[in-house]
């Protein structure tokens, strides 16, 4: 007779309270930052039709809903805004107007909310009659980096005079760490923080968010400044550029088919590291869900407990309402 296993690691697993004693991660709201649609008017939330249960809101009824998800333990947003195209020019000139759909409504959550935590985003693209993160070159199409830096440093200044928190620079252009460093302290802002999009990759998983801000390239991909999906080796150059630049967050975007790098980042830094579990992640949880093929909510705790078990400190994630209403349930 073979002989009888002695290490049973299913003993760890017997009752509910041996599993929760040894549970290694567990989610809390405090991981959660939660992405936000903004649009212009009064009085309107019109839902992502590829993103079901996430709506495009306008200032007054984001500011109410931002109301209800602090009352549930959400206390980190990422506004992010939809700008009518007649606003959009090569250099995303409205990106730094103060009286702007964006920065006028940051200024107004920050009053009604002091408390709350907004981290606004640098990219050109919401502005960009191109519709790229960066300024495009008439003549060639081609990404200009340095100039793009001169856009970015204005809107992340311009952003921090309407009360942003953090600056998360999401553009993946070279040396604007640094740059937006060096424009928020010499304008008296150095306790603002920055959280870099360290390794962005081009995905395809960014459909959704595009739709819900009509913000997709006009022409080209983003391919000669977002990451190639199978580089691993190179999201720890860019980290150590950060590092170097002055970021005081990382993040890895988006997260789950990118678990090995957000292992790998935190294996490789000491800053917080945060995932973005991108509006394409979001849609296939939810496609899934209301096909009856996965269990929504289950699945959604798995994804988000899996980022976490990863490294992530802290997930961008559209399910951060929901999620903070099971946590609440217990
Ligand atoms: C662009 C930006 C994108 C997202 C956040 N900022 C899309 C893109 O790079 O085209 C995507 C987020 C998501 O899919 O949820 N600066």
């Amino acid at each position: 007779m073979p002989n009888l296993p002695t290490h049973r690691p299913r003993r760890n697993r017997k009752s509910q309270v041996i599993r929760d004693m040894v549970q290694e991660t567990r989610l809390t709201t405090h991981d959660f930052i939660y992405p936000v649609f903004l649009i212009e008017g009064q009085n309107q939330q019109l839902e992502v039709t590829s993103m079901p249960g996430i709506h495009r809101f306008t200032a007054d009824r984001l500011i109410d809903e931002i109301g209800r998800c602090l009352e549930l333990g959400i206390n980190t947003f990422a506004p992010f805004p939809a700008i009518n195209d007649a606003l959009k020019d090569r250099l995303a000139r409205e990106s730094a107007n103060p009286e702007g759909l964006y920065l006028k409504t940051v200024a107004d959550i920050k009053r009604q909310f002091p408390d709350a935590v907004l981290m606004t985003d640098v990219a050109m693209d919401p502005y960009s009659s191109d519709g790229h993160d960066g300024v495009v070159d008439a003549e060639s199409g081609e990404i200009l980096n340095d100039a793009s830096l001169e856009v970015l440093g204005q809107m992340a200044l311009a952003q921090a005079r309407a009360g942003a928190d953090i600056i998360g620079p999401s553009d993946m252009m070279d040396g604007r760490v640094a740059w937006i460093r060096e424009v928020l302290d010499s304008n008296a802002f150095s306790h603002v923080s920055i959280m870099s999009y360290t390794a962005k990759y081009a995905s395809a998983f960014y459909g959704p968010f595009r739709d819900a801000l009509d913000s997709a390239p006009k022409k080209g991909d983003k391919k000669s400044y977002q990451m190639n999906p199978a580089n691993r080796r190179e999201a720890l150059r860019e980290l150590a550029l950060d590092e170097q630049e002055g970021a005081d967050m990382v993040m890895i975007k988006p997260a789950l088919s990118y678990l090995d790098v957000i292992l790998d980042v935190k294996n490789h830094t000491n800053l917080p590291v945060t995932a973005y579990n991108v509006s394409g992640e979001y849609a296939m949880v939810k496609a899934a869900a209301q096909n009856g093929w996965v269990d929504g909510e289950k699945t959604m705790m798995e994804v988000l407990t899996s980022i976490k078990r990863a490294g992530a400190d802290a997930i961008l994630t559209y399910f951060a309402k929901e999620a903070a209403e099971v946590l609440r349930r217990g």
